[in-house]
């Protein structure tokens, strides 16, 4: 890892990608958060990755997603972005927004999956051990238990934000009877949820529906996971896999099988109607996620910082036409 000294860029703030209030709170998120999920990882180029987080900040890119399952192996991107929060970022603790989840399968035994009060709690610990904080500014519960009562597991968030551990909760990947009697038990808690975690991208348009309204009437944030169908909504799959992507590598969540001729042939033409926006696709992608103001913030994944620099300038432009909304409609179906 470099052992340059860092300096935030002064303009980070001027020149960045804008904020928005997360629902009804008075949290502010950029509009494009940076997550760890892949690329941070001991698999991974850790000068790059250090590269992308001073990139990030410089660009008023102050959140930061996280889990207890991220990097390859499980944990290795808390630890190491908590080595780098330590090493370069002393000083700005309090000009970031670091999140963490639980949810998933992270260690053996019958408490390290699930939404059980013994795991959730567990978990946050260990991951504020791996990142070197006093406090996470969000927990997650990363997706729903139906083998544990929802007031067990809100229950739990609720007890973080009262120790100070967390300074709010959000969950993710919630069904929309879940995510709303978790809504409701969070309020009568007194810690009420700040952000729904979701899927969203051209090709998966599901939450429209009721997800994405059901936060808004709850005054609930929304942020946006694989708002490019991690990486398929880019140029980079338009000739063939190339190698380094994460369609290519063994531990990539993306498989090679979903990139069937027919996907290949609609980012084909959605790449046409980017560049006759004057995009890139992966700009368009982003755009079209962020031309609601229902959804508050896009969380990205870039494997380097010029990616990160293309989607960055996705802010630029924002509006869509009818006509390009229907095209890309139809074809993201
Ligand atoms: N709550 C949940 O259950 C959940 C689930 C998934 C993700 N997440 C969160 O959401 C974050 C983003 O998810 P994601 O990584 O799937 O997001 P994504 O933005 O849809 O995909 C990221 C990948 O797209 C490619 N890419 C990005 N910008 C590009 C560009 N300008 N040109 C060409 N290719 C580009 C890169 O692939 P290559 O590596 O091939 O270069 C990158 O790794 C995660 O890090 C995590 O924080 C949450």
């Amino acid at each position: 890892m470099s052992t340059n000294t860092y300096t935030p860029a002064p303009d980070r703030y001027s020149n960045s990608v804008g904020f928005q209030n997360c629902g009804q709170s008075g949290l502010k998120l950029p509009r494009i958060s940076l997550g760890l999920w892949h690329n941070f990882g001991d698999v991974d180029d850790a000068n790059e990755a250090l590269k992308m987080i001073e990139f990030a900040f410089d660009h008023g890119i102050t959140h930061f997603d996280l889990a207890n399952n991220y990097g390859t192996p499980f944990g290795s991107a808390e630890t190491n972005f908590g080595n780098m929060l330590k090493k370069h970022f002393a000083g700005y603790r309090d000009e970031m927004i670091i999140s963490s989840k639980a949810g998933h399968i992270m260690w053996d035994g019958p408490y390290g999956d699930g939404g059980s009060r013994k795991y959730m709690m567990a978990s946050l610990h260990q991951s504020l051990k791996r990142m070197q904080l006093d406090y996470v500014d969000i927990f997650y519960s990363h997706r729903y238990d139906p083998n544990t009562p929802l007031e067990e597991t809100m229950g739990a968030l609720s007890d973080m934000v009262k120790q100070g551990k967390a300074l709010y909760v959000g969950i993710s990947k919630y069904p929309e009877d879940k995510a709303r009697e978790a809504y409701r038990l969070l309020r009568e808690n007194g810690t009420p949820c700040l952000i729904n975690q979701d899927r969203y991208s051209i090709f998966t348009r599901d939450i429209e529906k009721s997800v994405l309204p059901l936060a808004a009437a709850n005054g609930v944030g929304t942020i946006i996971f694989s708002p490019l169908a991690q990486g398929m909504l880019s140029d980079k799959y338009l000739n063939g896999i190339p190698e380094n992507s994460r369609a290519a590598h063994s531990y990539g969540f993306l498989q090679k099988s979903q990139l069937t001729p027919e996907k290949i042939a609609k980012i084909r033409e959605l790449n046409t109607i980017a560049q006759q926006r004057g995009q890139s696709l992966a700009q368009m992608a982003l755009a079209w996620c962020l031309r609601t103001s229902a959804v508050n913030s896009v969380i990205i994944g870039t494997s380097s910082v010029q990616q990160l620099q293309d989607n960055i300038d996705a802010v630029k432009n924002l509006s869509f036409t009818d006509e390009e909304l229907w095209r890309i409609g139809e074809l993201g179906a």
